[in-house]
């Protein structure tokens, strides 16, 4: 679909959306020069990504306020929905912010299944959409679309290195635990890849159902099997039962955990000792020596009285991103067509480090090695340089 074409599909949408909702039918043009700006966020705020959720909407709300709270000159205005991570709900979550609430940008989410519900609706109304967390490959892969970009990463990204870590480590056989949706399928499916690259093979794949953390009989199946090293993926309330059941299960010191870095972001301190010494990739990393990373953090713990995490980066990021496109744009969102050429040539001065934007619209970044010292996650090393996803199937 070229520019016109989606530019007329969403004008058909807006018109039907606003017919089958009684609402007044505004020309568009009348309502892009509307005087704020309408920001949908769809994130969850309850259940095990909960904390998540809030911090990318913190970090958003951070960048925005340090760009005097304006976008391209227009205020903001929030439209808020608690998408539960549940992605039976996500489209039709997805269109009543569209039709009722009428927001120009539809922003989420952390989970896959959610995300793919929301691009399914942001592609039928050609409204832009911006991923602040969500992993799916499809959303910048074989489903990329000219209004939706990604701040965050694709799920092949973060573990694509660890593979090679592990190998270098010395292990051969792994076994690999996730939960069973898009996000853990897909992490897993890039580890195998990088770790059978490097020689190192996985002996078998254990899931428990998102989001269960039942994970008593898949730490005995573990034991018994006796690997050279667990990996995996967990994020949220799932990653901090997770790490405390294995170091309970006094499988720590006998069989090295290692993960995609989000077992270990947001909550070090529910974890406690069990997470000291954990080694994890990942595109950002508490200790980064930059100056970015140093301004962001500081403001970031005295806004919102916490330590920010990778999904406060991918918010703030995201923030960026829009006030990049739209200054450039003079706040005019109603001309799609300049908003995603400015967000296409974006670069994103991090606190992760600098990154821009790839042909699919997924950052192309540094992933690094870290370990968690004294509650912190510290980088160990640069684990892959400039790691671009190979977005296959995407043809923008
Ligand atoms: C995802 O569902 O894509 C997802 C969720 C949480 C994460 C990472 C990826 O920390």
């Amino acid at each position: 679909m070229n520019d016109n074409q989606l530019g007329r599909r969403r004008r058909e949408f807006m018109i039907q959306a606003g017919a089958l909702a009684g609402a007044s039918l505004l020309p568009v043009s009348a309502r892009a020069q509307a005087a704020k700006l309408r920001l949908g966020l769809m994130l969850p705020y309850t259940g095990t990504y909960a904390q998540l959720g809030v911090a990318i909407e913190n970090g958003l709300k951070l960048a925005l306020e340090q760009a005097g709270g304006k976008l391209g000159g227009r205020a903001v205005e929030f439209f808020k929905v608690d998408d539960e991570s549940e992605p039976s709900k996500a489209t039709d979550n997805a269109n009543r912010l569209i039709t009722r609430d009428r927001v120009d940008v539809l922003i989420g989410s952390v989970h896959s299944g959610v995300a793919m519900g929301m691009l399914k609706v942001a592609k039928e109304s050609g409204t832009l959409m911006l991923i602040p967390n969500a992993g799916a490959g499809a959303a910048t892969g074989a489903l990329c679309t000219p209004n939706v970009f990604r701040t965050s990463f694709t799920n092949w990204q973060p573990v694509h290195p660890l593979g090679k870590v592990m190998a270098e480590r010395g292990h051969k056989k792994a076994i690999f635990i996730t939960w069973k949706y898009a996000a853990g399928e897909e992490s897993l499916a890039s580890f195998s890849e990088g770790f059978a690259a490097a020689g190192g093979a996985v002996v078998k794949e254990l899931f428990v159902p998102f989001p269960t953390v039942e994970f008593q009989a898949l730490l005995t199946e573990i034991a018994s099997v006796k690997p050279d090293a667990v990996a995996c993926f967990f994020a949220g309330g799932g990653a901090v039962k997770f790490v405390k059941d294995y170091a309970a299960a006094g499988l720590k010191e006998k069989i090295p955990l290692y993960g995609s870095g989000f077992l270990t972001e947001g909550v070090l301190p529910a974890q406690g000792d069990a997470a000291e010494g954990l080694l994890t990739t990942l595109h950002y990393a508490d200790s980064l020596e930059n100056p970015r990373n140093k301004a962001f953090r500081s403001a970031y713990a005295k806004a919102y009285k916490t330590e920010p995490d990778v999904y406060a980066v991918q918010g703030f990021d995201t923030g960026l991103l829009l006030t990049q496109a739209l200054d450039k744009t003079k706040g005019d969102i109603g001309n799609q067509k300049a908003v995603i050429s400015a967000m296409e040539g974006a670069v994103i001065d991090s606190p992760r480090g600098q990154w821009k934007m790839s042909r699919a619209h997924n950052p192309i970044q540094d992933i690094y090695l870290r370990r968690v010292e004294q509650g912190d996650n510290k980088v160990i090393a640069v684990a892959w340089k400039a790691l671009e996803d190979p977005a296959r199937g995407c043809r923008l």
